[in-house]
């Protein structure tokens, strides 16, 4: 039973963003996934780049509009061409604005048109279909339990699907002549108001939302290429990973006195990984994972400079872990340092269910969204990664040594040692041209040079009055000393396999003031994010590189500073809080989005941007998940016919007796939660046609 206290500290974390969701997100959302990290001051107060952090008054409220269950139609701006599993197929005429299809990709589709925010239902262009892969608590192994929502337990919730899944792969198995694959997911946080009763345990409630963080891996089948997948109980690769599971700090600041702990004198073993967001998948076949928003996870009653620039603060932390562990309350013997053992990039090996993950220390500690590698030409592995908050910053990693094909083991050390590097964006137009308001200066470009500040070099750190170890756990502290170029939330960070270049997604920053606009982040109370196209001077390892801003997102109707690299604003969709980004097979950009809800009130969608030839620029929208979900982990399968999301916090502002949300199962309305009448966040595939769509 929830205590008077709990739920008047839930309130309190609630209470702050209730109406002042930055234009963003849901007040839910911002208390459960990032602590409400846009209520709270700037982590961020050094001086580089700029002199001065005036914190924006300036809220947006979000669109409440109410409350949509089972069985609304679709709601579409415009009249474009949809189907929403059938429900809603046929419901409205073909595309209005004759959307084509993007450059020689496989998948052709005519663009949806965007979707109302009190839509409960996924919605995907005419002639597709979609089904849900797996979902949370669909059990993994033979002995799991069945997902029983009025009476899951810990020990049912560690044998099944965690809650939220954010990053997603799905590879297939080599030799399985296309009919086997392993399905990776991490499960970022856990929405306790729509997922227990309310009269259920406490500690039980904590336990069991602990169970359904981490990470997951479950093998997938079919009945060959083209085909969409299921998943398979009881397979010899599905794995959970756990907060009790054993993860080995690597690199040059693993055993450092910062990560040595009561219950670890080595500084080496850490148990369980939290709040993991995107990640990437490696040129060796282990999957990277992002530990983002771990801060809030921790009790802390007086905060040092370095917690306080990584977001810990005095405020109880409403999950309570601290209660169930003393390891969480930093306070505690059992938790000091026990905060520097999160917020590193994990590397898990899903092909081998006994391989112990790890955390690398050389990449760098700080809220990382994700990472993903290539391959420079050099054969260096180099990695890149955002750190998802307002005025943070870009980096990059080099390993040491060199990829070598097909040894995966020697390729499995290349993120254990190598050189750190944190981004510097210079611009080319006079500043009296970037006032703030986004609109293009007069050479008609967002554009200009930057160099890679070099952090570390050989397990050494390069920066005066840091030790190596420093470097790593404190790196934020690092690259503020060093001059970094803040950005507005750098979010996930992708390499364009068909060109090289790197694209940032840069979500929002509704704090940054004209007086603090920049070339590279033009836009004051920034709402709707924007993309960067970095292009490396030479190969990846290189120090300089030449950037633009390929997208600057938002609705072109209402604001004039859209662009879409050149293509007619007026005839693409709108689009904004770019999060997420992948490439199909023809080198076409993906972009997923966190935030429309609150910007453009419009549901959370998959877009598809045109990236050569005379469309270069076009958006298209391919899809738009449900009610208060967001689009997560794109897994873009163009060859095959297939697209996946993760759909992340469906129906997240409802409650155990009021759901907002039924997905993906849909059971009639008024169907109580405790029999299945409430969301279940899924893994969804889609692909033409009815090939293999299972209904509802
Ligand atoms: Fe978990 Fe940066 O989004
Ligand atoms: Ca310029
Ligand atoms: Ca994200």
């Amino acid at each position: 039973m929830w205590k008077a206290s709990e739920v008047s500290d839930l309130k309190k974390r609630l209470l702050p963003m209730l109406g002042h969701t930055s234009g963003k997100r849901s007040a839910m959302t911002c208390a459960l996934k990032c602590d409400n990290a846009c209520a709270k001051g700037v982590c961020n107060t050094s001086d580089n780049n700029y002199f001065r952090d005036i914190v924006s008054a300036e809220f947006s409220r979000r669109n409440m509009l109410g409350v949509s269950g089972a069985g609304v139609v679709a709601l579409m701006f415009g009249g474009g061409a949809a189907a929403a599993n059938g429900r809603a197929a046929g419901l409205a005429p073909a595309a209005k604005k004759g959307f084509g299809h993007g450059n020689a990709s496989k998948l052709k589709f005519a663009g949806i048109d965007g979707v109302r925010n009190t839509v409960d239902d996924v919605v995907v262009p005419k002639g597709y279909n979609w089904e849900p892969v797996i979902r949370w608590g669909d059990p993994l192994f033979h002995d799991s339990a069945e997902f029983d929502p009025e009476n899951q337990t810990p020990e049912s919730q560690a044998g099944q699907f965690g809650y939220n899944c954010d990053y997603l792969d799905i590879i297939e198995i080599r030799g399985s002549n296309g009919k086997r694959g392993v399905l990776f997911s991490n499960h970022e946080y856990t929405n306790e108001n729509i997922m227990f009763p309310p009269d259920m345990d406490i500690s039980q409630v904590r336990k069991t939302a602990m169970a359904a963080h981490g990470l997951s891996v479950v093998e997938v089948e079919r009945k060959g290429k083209g085909q969409p997948w299921k998943y398979v109980r009881g397979a010899k690769l599905n794995r959970r990973f756990l907060m009790d599971t054993e993860y080995e700090l690597t690199g040059p600041a693993a055993g450092s006195d910062l990560l040595k702990t009561k219950a670890d004198p080595s500084g080496r073993v850490v148990l369980g990984t939290q709040n993991n967001c995107a990640g990437g998948t490696t040129p060796w076949g282990t999957i990277l994972s992002g530990e983002e928003n771990f801060n809030q996870y921790f009790k802390v009653s007086a905060p040092t400079d370095e917690q306080r620039r990584y977001g810990l603060t005095n405020a109880n932390p409403s999950r309570g872990w601290h209660i169930e562990e003393p390891r969480f309350d930093t306070d505690a013997a059992e938790g000091k340092n026990e905060d520097n053992r999160f917020g590193w990039i994990v590397e898990v090996d899903p092909f081998d269910p006994k391989s112990t993950p790890r955390k690398h220390t050389a990449l760098g500690r700080f809220k990382h969204e994700g990472a993903n590698v290539t391959i420079a030409k050099s054969g260096h592995a180099v990695s890149y990664s955002g750190d998802d908050e307002r005025f943070d910053y870009l980096y990059k990693f080099v390993s040491k040594d060199t990829y070598r094909e097909g040894d995966k083991k020697h390729n499995m050390t290349l993120l254990t040692e190598g050189d750190l590097y944190v981004a510097s964006f210079s611009g080319n137009s006079p500043a009296n041209q970037i006032d703030g308001s986004g609109v293009l200066p007069s050479d008609g470009a967002f554009d200009g040079v930057g160099h890679w500040i070099q952090l570390t070099h050989n397990n050494k750190s390069l920066v005066p009055e840091m030790e190596i170890d420093q470097v790593l756990v404190y790196t934020r502290l690092a690259a503020d000393k060093m001059g970094a170029t803040k950005m507005d939330r750098p979010e996930d960070v992708e390499i364009n396999p068909a060109n090289g270049k790197i694209y940032v997604a840069c979500t929002n920053n509704t704090n940054r003031t004209a007086a603090q606009a920049d070339e590279p982040n033009p836009r004051a109370n920034n709402r709707h994010g924007h993309i960067v196209e970095m292009t490396e001077t030479g190969d990846q390892t290189s120090t300089q590189f030449t950037w633009k801003l390929l997208l600057v997102a938002g609705d072109p109707e209402v604001d004039e500073s859209v662009y879409f690299n050149g293509y007619p604003a007026d005839q693409v969709q709108p689009l904004s809080c770019p999060d997420n980004l992948a490439f199909d097979s023809a080198g076409n950009l993906w972009i997923s989005t966190d935030g429309q809800p609150g910007t453009i009130q419009r549901n959370d969608a998959l877009y598809r941007v045109t990236m050569e030839g005379p469309e270069t620029g076009k958006v298209e929208q391919f899809m738009a998940v449900p009610i208060d979900a967001e689009t997560c982990g794109p897994v873009i399968h163009d060859e095959d016919g297939l697209v996946f999301v993760a759909v992340q916090h469906p129906g997240e502002d409802g409650s155990w007796d009021q759901q907002r949300s039924l997905f993906p199962d849909y059971l009639p309305a008024g169907t109580p939660s405790g029999k299945g009448g409430l969301p279940r966040p899924a893994v969804i595939q889609m692909f033409k046609g009815k090939n293999g769509f299972v209904g509802r």
